[in-house]
């Protein structure tokens, strides 16, 4: 019996962590699974809808950790996630994608020679000012064994010396939870709750801090979303984060002048999947969002300078767009007017069966 810890932070790493539980809740013999929250993300619409959505377990332990600084929030996260993984003794601590809690937790584990295994590993952006790249390339170091989602993410890891043995390509397990979860999330009735089923719209969401938190770069990107929604309306559920800047910027005027520019609330997990689903067009500077518009086949504009996950642009339907707002807007014309490339295809592995990949990885594990 193999008793695993899977760690949980924030809003991006609920969809990763609840099909790896569910597989792990169907081999009882050979899994004990444990869910800890670190409450990195708190509010209700950022983490206990998700929850709900995708049928997670309630934490068998919530660290309660919060907001704060960098610093504050790792160091708060080590700290409380120490003393369960003495109690739990876990064979295995699990840990996906690249937030603090993430790297947080794995640190705690090699320091006390627990066995880490990494989820969405080798993903690069080679942008260090981004945290997550910070946390992405020390998580890699110290885990035993790292689960990549794509070849480019094994090349990443060899070129740093990682061994060939501790890396293991099982695909996308995003896309295990847009599988089980489409048909789903297209039956509810959110474009009709929001006015916009049976039209063109495009899905808008912002919460880097290199975006929302300079005002220049979000000024550049306010402008184009004024001539964009001149053609169709935008629909922004919006980050808490990025709520409290434009507030803290002044841009508040500026944002609700835009009259097609319609601001929500952060959505749930069913819910933003089914506005993603039918929209016209994304624009979006998160990383999962271009992964699963990919596997959509929903164009995607990426407001950023770079991606850690080049595949969605060789193979899916992402565009880098940075943030200049002339290239935004020929961006979104192309797209609407039908002129942006077309082919499509399916990255490998990114077939619902992820999850159960990296179990027998975990079972087969010597
Ligand atoms: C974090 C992750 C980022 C991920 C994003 C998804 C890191 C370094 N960043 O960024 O990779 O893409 O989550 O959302 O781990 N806040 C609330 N309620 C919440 C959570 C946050 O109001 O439930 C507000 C607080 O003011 C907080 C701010 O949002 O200070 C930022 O939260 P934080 O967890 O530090 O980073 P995110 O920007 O959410």
């Amino acid at each position: 019996m193999l008793k695993v810890i899977n760690v949980v932070g924030a809003r991006p790493n609920f969809m990763k962590v609840a099909p790896i539980v569910a597989a792990m809740t169907k081999r009882p013999d050979t899994f004990l699974p444990l869910v800890v929250h670190t409450g990195q993300h708190y509010d209700s619409a950022m983490s206990d809808s998700f929850f709900r959505d995708l049928d997670l377990p309630q934490p068998d332990t919530h660290l309660g950790v919060g907001s704060g600084s960098h610093a504050v929030q790792t160091a708060a996260v080590m700290e409380r996630f120490e003393p369960v993984v003495l109690r739990e003794k876990p064979d295995w601590v699990l840990v996906v994608g690249d937030v603090n809690s993430t790297i947080a937790c794995a640190l705690v584990c090699v320091k006390l020679g627990l066995k880490v295994a990494h989820v969405e590993a080798g993903l690069r952006s080679r942008d260090r000012t981004m945290p997550e790249e910070i946390n992405r390339l020390l998580t890699d170091q110290i885990a035993d064994l790292l689960f990549t989602p794509s070849h480019d993410a094994d090349e990443n890891l060899i070129a740093e010396g990682i061994p060939r043995e501790r890396i293991r390509f099982v695909g996308n397990v995003m896309i295990d939870s847009l599988q089980k979860n489409l048909e789903v999330a297209r039956a509810l009735a959110t474009r009709e709750q929001l006015g916009l089923k049976g039209i063109d719209y495009a899905l808008l969401t912002l919460h880097r801090p290199s975006n929302v938190d300079l005002r220049e770069s979000f000024e550049r990107i306010l402008a184009a979303l004024e001539v964009i929604a001149s053609r169709l309306p935008i629909v922004f559920p919006v980050h808490p984060r990025t709520r409290k800047t434009i507030a803290e910027l002044g841009l508040s005027d500026r944002v609700e002048s835009i009259k097609n520019l319609r601001l929500i609330e952060p959505l749930g997990y069913l819910d933003f999947l089914n506005l993603s689903s039918s929209a016209r067009l994304v624009l979006t500077d998160s990383g999962g969002i271009q992964e699963e518009t990919t596997a959509l086949g929903i164009p995607c504009l990426t407001l950023r300078e770079n991606t850690e996950r080049p595949i969605t642009v060789e193979m899916g339907t992402n565009t880098i767009v940075g943030t200049d707002t002339t290239k935004i807007i020929a961006a979104a014309s192309a797209s609407l007017n039908g002129s942006a490339k077309k082919v499509i295809q399916q990255p490998p592995l990114w077939d619902g069966r992820t999850s159960e990949r990296i179990l027998d990885a975990l079972e087969h594990y010597r």
